[in-house]
């Protein structure tokens, strides 16, 4: 397993949820932590925050360049912002559609390629982006969201396809109703038998560990059983 000590991990949507959970994790385990935020005025006291919001032109270029003025180096980089407006297929607007890709998928890919020439000068770069697993199956009316995961599922092949040889080694992590503000409405599955962010974060803290020669593509995590997930 890769010791964390020395290295610097970039956590998107550190705000809340999943992303504050990881970026918690992370840094108990010894990581330096660079949180992405909409508004960094909101993170804990000690944190190392800057504004990136993915749908504003520049913020993810900001956010590297502070990262690496803080730090020197990025080694670990972990997406976790996103939106999960209803966005049918049917529907004429296209307006939650598009927020949906641009949030949820060329959010992570511009922070990918500002983070790149940094993540392959560690030699042992780790990216994480948080699918889903409506990325791999539709199980609602919300295509918008699964469209936009199962991108982002193609952007991490794609990604491991051009890091390899760098080094280079990034998940697909595809979880299930985890409990969330994201999740506030859902009324399918109990909150408390949602994931909770700590034990999602857990794995993940696993996945940027593991060594250049233990490389998981893509992950499915469940809180409930469905066939084959
Ligand atoms: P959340 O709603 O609690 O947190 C989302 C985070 O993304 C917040 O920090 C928010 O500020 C940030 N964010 C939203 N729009 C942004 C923008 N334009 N620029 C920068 N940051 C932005 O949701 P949660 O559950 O923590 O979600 C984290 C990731 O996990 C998301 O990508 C979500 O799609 C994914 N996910 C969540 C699941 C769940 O059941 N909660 C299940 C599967 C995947």
């Amino acid at each position: 397993m890769l010791e964390p000590t020395g290295r610097v991990a970039m956590v998107s949507g550190a705000s809340r949820g999943i992303g504050q959970a990881v970026a918690e994790r992370l840094a108990q385990a010894g990581y330096r932590i660079s949180a992405g935020l909409r508004d960094p005025r909101r993170a804990p006291a000690g944190w190392y925050a800057y504004r990136y919001d993915a749908e504003e032109t520049g913020s993810t270029e900001a956010w590297t360049a502070a990262t690496l003025a803080a730090f020197g180096r990025i080694d670990v980089l972990v997406n976790a912002a996103g939106i999960n407006p209803m966005a049918r297929f049917l529907d004429s607007d296209e307006t939650a559609f598009d927020a949906l890709i641009a949030v949820n998928v060329k959010g992570p890919m511009r922070v990918i390629r500002a983070a790149w020439p940094h993540l392959v000068a560690s030699g042992s770069g780790r990216i994480v982006n948080i699918a889903s697993l409506s990325g791999k199956r539709v199980r609602n009316e919300n295509a918008g969201y699964a469209m936009a995961k199962a991108a982002l599922v193609s952007l991490t092949q794609a990604v491991r396809r051009e890091g390899w040889e760098h080094g280079l080694r990034a998940t697909a992590f595809c979880p299930g109703f985890v409990e969330t503000d994201m999740t506030a409405h859902v009324t399918k599955q109990p909150r408390d038998l949602m994931s909770q962010p700590d034990d999602v974060a857990a794995v993940i803290e696993t996945l940027v560990r593991l060594p250049n020669t233990a490389s998981i593509a893509e992950l499915l995590l469940n809180c409930r059983h469905e066939d084959m997930l």
